[in-house]
C-alpha cells in the first residue's frame, strides 16, 4: 500500500519534469524559426513589431531603411517578413 502510493507519486512527478523539459527546450509550436531572431534583434531602438500589425509592403519598405541598422541575409528579411506581414 505504501510503496504503491509513493511509486505513484514518482510517477507523476517524471510526467510532470518531463512536460517542463519539452515546452523549454522547443520553441512554442506556432513560431518559426526566424522568431528567435526577432526576438533578439527587433525590440532592441523600438518596441517590436507584432506579427499581423503592418503589410508587407510596409515591412519591405522598413526593412530597406533598416539595411545599415540591422544585418540579416536577405533570405532572413524574407521570412521575417513573411511571418510579421499580414
Ligand atoms: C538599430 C536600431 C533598430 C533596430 C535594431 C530595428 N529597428 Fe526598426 N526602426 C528603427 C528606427 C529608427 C525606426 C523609425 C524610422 C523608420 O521607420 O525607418 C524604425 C522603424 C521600424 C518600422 C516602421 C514602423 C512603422 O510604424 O511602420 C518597422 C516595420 C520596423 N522598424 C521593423 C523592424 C524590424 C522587423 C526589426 C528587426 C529586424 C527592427 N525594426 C529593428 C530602428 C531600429
Amino acid at each position: 500500500m505504501r510503496a504503491r502510493r509513493r511509486g505513484g507519486a514518482i510517477a507523476a512527478l517524471a510526467i510532470a519534469l518531463g512536460g517542463c523539459a519539452t515546452s523549454a527546450s522547443e520553441p512554442r509550436a506556432e513560431e518559426p524559426a526566424i522568431a528567435s531572431v526577432w526576438r533578439a534583434r527587433c525590440g532592441a531602438c523600438h518596441a517590436p513589431v507584432q506579427p499581423g500589425e503592418r503589410s508587407v509592403t510596409a515591412l519591405r519598405a522598413a526593412a530597406k531603411r533598416h539595411d545599415k541598422r540591422v544585418h540579416l541575409a536577405a533570405a532572413e528579411w524574407d521570412a521575417l517578413i513573411a511571418w510579421l506581414g499580414k
